[in-house]
């Protein structure tokens, strides 16, 4: 099957991260609490790359469950312990999960038939609290690559040093 994603330059994608991320950057500024930021990311990376299908974010209420926060995309399921899903595993390990094959993922959980692939990304503060974590699906199989990784990686490790001091 033909890659779409993967046939997406390198570059290409690196420069849309780039680009991306200075919106963000310019948009959180100012008075912005934890929810409002984490809306405008999702808004943000969603309408950014054709092959996210759903983009938003699970909170951490309780150091064992993670309630849905802020997403672009459709329904997305309500409550996530952090022993089930591929967001239960990043949540647990504090560890981003990139599964390129969800039917091969134990556990995954199906919020959409259509998912093929996905990654999820811990936001963790410096003081090594869980916040949240980022979680970003894909129609396409094997959509997210090392490019997508690092890119997440580096906006959650911010996010976690904003808003640090929320846990809503
Ligand atoms: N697939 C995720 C659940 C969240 S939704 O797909 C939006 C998981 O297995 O954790």
């Amino acid at each position: 099957m033909t890659n779409v994603a993967r046939s997406v330059p390198a570059a290409d994608k690196a420069i849309a991260y780039k680009n991306v991320r200075e919106r963000i950057d310019a948009l959180l500024v100012g008075d912005l609490d934890w929810i409002a930021a984490m809306a405008t990311v999702a808004c943000e990376l969603h309408n950014a790359f054709d092959y996210f299908h759903w983009t938003g974010f699970y909170r951490n209420v309780d150091g064992k469950n993670l309630l849905i926060g802020p997403y672009q995309g459709g329904h997305g399921c309500l409550h996530i312990a952090f022993d089930r899903g591929v967001c239960g595993a990043a949540a647990r390990t504090r560890q981003t999960q990139l599964v390129d094959d969800v039917d091969s993922f134990p556990g995954h959980i199906a919020c959409s038939s259509s998912t093929r692939s996905e990654i999820v990304v811990p936001v963790v503060t410096p003081d090594d609290q869980l916040l949240a974590v980022l979680d970003v699906d894909s129609d396409l199989p094997g959509a997210f690559d090392s490019i997508d990784q690092r890119a997440l990686e580096d906006l959650c490790a911010s996010l976690g040093t904003m808003f640090g001091t929320a846990r809503t």
